[in-house]
């Protein structure tokens, strides 16, 4: 047997760290084992001091952007975000300027997609317009995203989307209205009223029911409170076919750091109160939640400074330094080791993805970080287009040094070694 590519040192394997060996042949994994032990190879890497090897990540909620927002961020300055986070599978949401709810945008989107991106990639689809289209459209897409002004949409479609991953924003468009109506001249202040805890709530107990004795497997996305944590457990208890994730921002900021960045760390749906984020950090730690998304949302920095509460878009970019504040977490003992899997093998193994573990058959993505050293996150170097963050001036103890694509040398600090268009499209399950 041999390899092209075998990579010694200590690893993240199976929810441990060991020494090991990973070999590569042909983009896959062949073998994990004792570095005695690894096949001839055409190289060797051998990982230096304070350096660990783990699984490329996987982030199942990202906004690539593209299309007639490609001011905001494009497939290659997204992907390239992707890399330097140790990202190497994402997955991207419809709501482009066009809507992806048709086959033909989708195969739009997956062409310039294809031409541009540095890691490999999957494609949600919005709620299908024409129903017909959805044998088609599977093909391409990995899932159907579900935003709140579609709910109403869901039971027509349910027939169609059997067996498919279903993935819910759960923010109720009802009491989102009736709360922004209440008031005359929003301020930022206000987002949280207007986007309130019961909206969330209220949404999964609607999606949680219109689902029942239904096959279907439903994800839903940036939790933010522990009501609709319990909720998905409770049906997950009944044999439910359901997951979800939590971002980073709702686990570790609150909204007085909206208070203090206004519009800049204007999310939805909104950052809650310091109790709330402790109980979603709580929910990773103890694996209550299935994934870790960053749900990467990029806007020009103009626009989050602007005025006008209404005017300023939500969401703010996050791909590059999850995978340092997850290392950081654990390094200060503030996360278990295996939360790692919540942004690699969980979120892989969701979407029936070959990828996020270090095991033989799986891709060969591998990161590689240096532990130890302290930075300071400083947004004015991000790839993405999007150069600020609500994490900005947070010190992380851990580097992305390289990352390998299916084998391939794809980034070295911070660089790319690979060109446009390298990554693949990864149908799904
Ligand atoms: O904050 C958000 N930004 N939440 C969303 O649901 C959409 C996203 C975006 O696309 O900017
Ligand atoms: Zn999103």
């Amino acid at each position: 047997m041999r390899a092209d590519l075998v990579i010694e040192g200590r690893a993240y394997v199976g929810g441990r760290l060991i020494e090991t060996a990973v070999a590569i042949n042909d983009g896959l994994i062949i073998s994990v084992s004792n570095p005695a032990l690894t096949p001839e190879a055409e190289e060797r890497v051998v990982l230096g001091l304070g350096q660990l090897m783990l699984p490329g990540m996987v982030d199942m909620h990202v906004h690539m952007r593209d299309f007639n927002q490609a001011h905001k961020e494009d497939w290659y300055t997204g992907t390239l975000a992707a890399l330097r986070g140790g990202v190497t599978l994402v997955v991207d949401m419809p709501n482009n300027d066009p809507f992806v709810d048709s086959l033909a945008v989708l195969r739009e989107k997956l062409e310039i997609a294809r031409s541009k991106t540095l890691v490999d990639f999957a494609l949600y689809c919005g709620a299908p317009r024409n129903p017909h289209e959805i044998p088609e459209i599977k093909k391409i897409a990995c899932g159907f995203k579900i935003y709140p002004e579609d709910y109403d949409k869901l039971p027509g479609l349910l027939k169609y989307l059997e067996e498919n991953l279903i993935v819910i924003h759960p923010e109720d468009p009802e009491i989102i209205a009736r709360e922004r109506s209440a008031i005359v001249r929003p301020r930022i202040e206000d987002h949280c009223k207007i986007r309130p805890k019961l909206a969330e709530i209220k949404a999964v107990e609607r999606i949680l029911e219109i689902a029942r004795n239904k096959r279907l497997r439903l994800h839903f996305t940036h939790l933010t409170t522990n009501d609709s944590i319990l909720r998905i457990a409770s049906s997950k208890l009944c044999g439910a076919s359901i997951s979800c994730d939590v971002t980073l921002h709702h686990a570790l900021l609150s909204s007085d750091v909206m208070m203090m960045l206004r519009g800049v760390a204007k999310v939805n749906p909104p950052l809650r109160s310091k109790g709330d984020a402790e109980a979603m950090l709580n929910a990773v730690r103890s694996g209550l939640v299935d994934a870790i998304a960053s749900d990467h949302a990029p806007h020009l920095l103009e626009e989050k400074l602007r005025e006008d509460y209404d005017e300023v878009p939500p969401g703010f970019p996050g791909l590059e330094i999850y995978l340092p504040i997850i290392l950081t977490q654990i390094l200060n003992g503030d996360m278990p080791p295996r939360v790692l899997d919540l942004y690699s093998r969980r979120p892989a193994e969701i979407l029936g993805a070959r990828k996020g573990s270090l095991a033989p058959g799986m891709d060969g993505d591998v990161v590689i970080v240096e532990l130890g050293k302290e930075h300071v996150i400083d947004p004015s170097e991000f790839a993405s287009k999007a150069k600020y963050s609500p994490f900005g001036g947070w010190i992380v103890k851990a580097e992305v040094k390289r990352v390998y694509l299916r084998g391939i040398l794809a980034l070295e600090d911070g660089e790319p070694r690979v060109g446009m268009g390298v990554g693949r499209h990864v149908a799904g399950s």
